[in-house]
């Protein structure tokens, strides 16, 4: 995690590094930091948001043409003003930023503590800071040739920046596992975690490489490997529109998310589907059809939201293409020895498109041979650009730190890769297909009108923002969305949520219900409907208090729950594109309600970059 921003060129850095840095809070939020060069290498560091260092340097003499900041999630030491980014060396003469974990600190940190080294922080990064100072005195090279010459050494995930006192001209920049890009303006450079510090400036960008330094140095800008080979820098043209990073007039960017779903589920299945003549295509797929079509298990790995989302596709794969699907959780799999074949696939689903969780998992399964597929959000990132082929999800950025239109859109992506395999399979009839394709179609309409419960939720929410305790249960196609319903509640509002398979629920959790307790029961109008009725009377007879997200229509469970919110119908295959939307909006009005911070609950960052 971390985010981390730097800028050289004609304008004032300080001005552009703070926006930057907000634009990447959600990756961290803990601390936040700034080093300028104005004659002198300055400081200023504070423990809280970027708003608190903004008061803290309010009265500082914060100019300079060239400069770096920070805002950290907390790793090695805890969160305060000594921790918090750029870390000085010893001599104060060169400084950094870091995002990402250095393995060996620990020997290294003694290394250096015996040749006279002292160290302020516990952080791993000012060990970083202090080797690289170590190496250019010994070899008495340039600072560039001691970076590179420090990547050697140090073992584990960065992306730094490093700035020296001695030369004012010079950002020195290197990355491996952590991502990082150079936006290229007129005369000015960028340097980010992502482009959304840099959009506003330029669409000109370069996405530097894992093991790969960069020197940019009196208005140029070099790219060599840790090897000393120079590479050619490879400018891409990004499309993002600025206001897409922007919160539009909502209060919150998890609300506008939200609301943005219509768009970006049509956006996500945009160009990859006509209905009306039964036609499916997806770029990423075409090249490995065969693989797809032949496969002996389609293998998924993913965290959090996307593994409820890979949860989804496992119902959907089986049901339409009749491939065996393994969910795993990225985190477990890629420690477990797994047994992996060529003759598998293995789907890597990202938003972030950086969780080293998943990065390592999808590795681990490439080194074994599987064909790697990955389904990401941000664009030229480093999963994106680890696996085999892949499907972007086109939701646009997501910025609050719970994920909500990205889950809907890699579960389209997600339904459009099994309809198309099941077709091609001949699992999945044609006429079923069409029926599919146009429902699928019909979507983004119906989540618009899901949209209009929000009054209705907010009143429940009022109702419930105090309980301490929630369940979520669901069956088939919604015992994922129970999984993520209860998942966004727990990560912006801190109430405890559990969800559950209904029918699971009476082999442990049933013990928890009495009339304290609101159950979140999915019961939509699906092939184990009937089933999900008898859950519903079984937390009944309990007292449970019965919220239930119903089709339209329906009129046997609203006579038996206590609040009941209704959906557009659907097939019971896309549901959880429609169900999961009452429980985003549950979770998010509970959460305001009990002054929580929606878009950086505590203890969270957007993108998980550290195991
Ligand atoms: C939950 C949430 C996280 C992420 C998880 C994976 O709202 O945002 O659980 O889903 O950290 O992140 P990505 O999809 O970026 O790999």
């Amino acid at each position: 995690m971390c985010g981390i921003v730097a800028y050289v060129g004609h304008r004032d850095a300080c001005p552009i590094i703070l926006k930057g840095l907000k634009r990447l809070e959600y990756r961290g939020y803990d601390s936040a930091g700034i080093a300028l060069m104005n004659g002198d290498l300055s400081v200023y560091k504070r423990k809280g948001k970027v708003s608190d260092l903004e008061e803290f340097i309010v009265d500082k003499d914060v100019h300079g043409h060239i400069g770096m900041g920070h805002t950290r999630w907390a790793t090695h030491g805890e969160p305060n003003d000594v921790n918090a980014h750029p870390h000085y060396s010893s001599s104060k003469r060169i400084a950094i930023i870091h995002n990402g974990i250095i393995e060996n600190y620990a020997a290294l940190k003694t290394l250096l503590l015996e040749k006279g080294h002292t160290f302020q922080s516990e952080t791993d990064s000012e060990v970083f800071i202090n080797l690289i100072e170590d190496i250019q005195q010994n070899s008495k090279c340039s600072l560039p040739e001691a970076v590179r010459l420090a990547l050697h050494e140090v073992v584990g995930a960065y992306a730094i920046v490093v700035l020296s006192k001695e030369d004012q001209n010079t950002l020195i920049a290197a990355r491996k596992g952590s991502p990082l890009v150079v936006g290229i303006g007129e005369g000015e450079y960028f340097l980010a975690s992502d482009a959304t510090p840099i959009i506003e400036y330029t669409n000109d960008v370069v996405y530097v490489n894992d093991f790969e330094l960069v020197v940019i140095r009196d208005g140029e800008l070099e790219i060599r490997t840790k090897e000393d080979v120079v590479q050619t820098p490879y400018v891409q043209r990004l499309e993002m529109a600025l206001e897409s990073i922007e919160k539009g007039g909502y209060p919150h960017f998890m609300l506008k998310e939200i609301f943005e779903q219509p768009r970006s589920i049509l956006d996500s299945m945009r160009g990859r589907m006509i209905a009306e003549s039964n036609h499916l295509m997806m770029g990423g797929i075409r090249e490995f059809e065969n693989k797809f079509v032949n496969a002996e298990r389609i293998l998924i790995v993913a965290c959090g939201t996307s593994w409820h989302a890979g949860l989804v596709a496992e119902y959907l794969i089986e049901d339409l293409a009749r491939i065996p699907v393994e969910v795993e959780y990225a985190s477990e799999f890629r420690y477990r020895n797994p047994i992996i074949s060529e003759r598998d696939i293995v789907i890597a689903i990202s938003q972030s498109g950086e969780t080293a969780d998943t990065l390592a998992a999808l590795e681990l399964a490439k080194s074994k041979g599987a064909t790697i597929f990955g389904i990401c959000n941000v664009v030229g990132s480093s999963i994106a650009r680890a696996t085999d082929a892949g499907a972007y999800t086109h939701a646009g950025p997501e910025i609050g730190v719970a994920s909500t239109k990205a889950f809907t859109a890699q579960v389209t992506v997600l339904s459009l890769i099994a309809m198309i395999i099941g077709s091609k399979r001949g699992t999945l009839e044609t006429t079923k297909l069409h029926q599919l394709m146009v429902e699928l179609e019909s979507i983004p309409a119906k989540v618009e009108r899901a949209l209009l419960l929000d009054v209705q939720i907010q009143e429940i929410s009022a109702t419930f923002k105090d309980a301490t305790n929630f369940l979520y249960l669901g069956r088939g196609y919604n015992f994922p969305v129970a999984l993520e319903g209860a998942l966004k509640l727990k990560e912006i509002s801190y109430i405890h949520a559990e969800g559950y398979p209904a029918a699971e629920m009476k082999h442990g959790p049933i013990a928890l219900i009495d009339e304290h307790m609101p159950v979140v029961v999915i019961a939509t109008k699906d092939s184990s409907y009937e089933k999900i009725v008898s859950n519903i009377q079984e937390v009944k007879a309990r007292k449970g208090r019965i919220i239930a997200i119903v089709t339209e229509g329906d009129t046997t469970i609203p006579a038996m729950a206590d609040y009941v919110i209704e959906i557009p119908e659907t097939s019971e295959h896309l549901v959880p594109l429609l169900s999961v939307i009452p429980l985003q909006l549950l979770s998010y009005h509970i959460a305001v309600m009990r002054g929580c911070n929606v878009d950086q609950p505590r203890n969270l960052a957007k993108s998980v970059t550290v195991e």
